[in-house]
């Protein structure tokens, strides 16, 4: 059985204090599920030195590299010393407002499983691909883009997808449980296709995308949803706790 997972993505808000702020508001989380937050990396030094009541700390970006001539990134050895564990990798927002490639999604996924963080790995249609019928085509070839040659890989401790249809981000349009377990249901098995049977039943596949308290326990309950990549509704520390307890 697959522990549920609960992620927030805060994107670009929250400055340092009010990330701090945040858990010190933060009801108690019932530890059957797993949380992290994905904070901005200005946050990441003071929330490194906060009680994090056992909420996992990630990072919303990084550069593949480990060192170099790369004006503004910053290298997963600078995030290492704040205590970040997971790293997202693929998110529609960096696919599209910032151009990252299929294979440059792959080159960091791969550069985070060789350091040993967690990569979350983002994908999702855009409504014209869904209306065109290939969404499963589209989320599956983003799959392959990271696992289709597994020549020489190591995968990471654990394989965490993450669906986020693209007309489902911050919109209120929020796919239904039916469409997202079919989805997931697809992006399972064509984990097994590609890496075994075994991984793809441990791997944990979220579902992000217009998740609120009031529709979270239906995605949840779900057999191939295993928790929420959450956006809007984490920035505020009730509502992040509510869809933790409803999970
Ligand atoms: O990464 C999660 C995010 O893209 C979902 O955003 O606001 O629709 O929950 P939101």
């Amino acid at each position: 059985m697959r522990k549920l997972l609960i992620m927030a993505n805060w994107k670009m808000n929250k400055t340092a204090g009010e990330a701090v702020a945040f858990f010190d508001s933060l009801p108690a989380l019932p530890a059957e599920v797993d949380t992290a937050v994905f904070a901005p990396l200005t946050a990441l030094d003071a929330l490194s030195k906060a009680p994090l009541a056992g909420v996992g700390l990630g990072a919303q970006n990084f550069h593949p590299a480990a060192a170099g001539a790369f004006t503004g990134e910053v290298s997963l050895a600078m995030l290492a010393p704040f205590g970040v564990r997971y790293v997202l990798t693929g998110h529609s927002e960096r696919r599209d407002l910032f151009k990252e490639s299929d294979a440059f999604v792959a080159e960091k996924y791969w550069a985070a499983a060789d350091y040993g963080m967690m990569p979350v790995l983002c994908v999702g249609e855009s409504m014209a691909i869904r209306e065109a019928g290939g969404a499963e085509a589209h989320t599956r070839a983003q799959l392959d883009a990271v696992f289709g040659d597994m020549t020489g890989r190591v995968l990471p401790k654990e394989v965490i997808i993450a669906y986020e249809p693209i007309w489902a981000i911050g919109t209120g349009l929020t796919a239904t449980a039916e469409d997202a377990e079919a989805m997931c249901a697809s992006l399972r098995a064509h984990l097994a296709d590609r890496l075994g049977k075994d991984v793809a039943a441990q791997a944990r596949i979220l579902y992000g995308g217009s998740v609120k308290p009031d529709n979270c326990a239906a995605l949840f309950a779900q057999e191939n949803i295993d928790g929420g990549l959450i956006g809007g509704a984490s920035l505020e520390p009730a509502s992040f706790a509510a869809l933790v307890e409803k999970g």
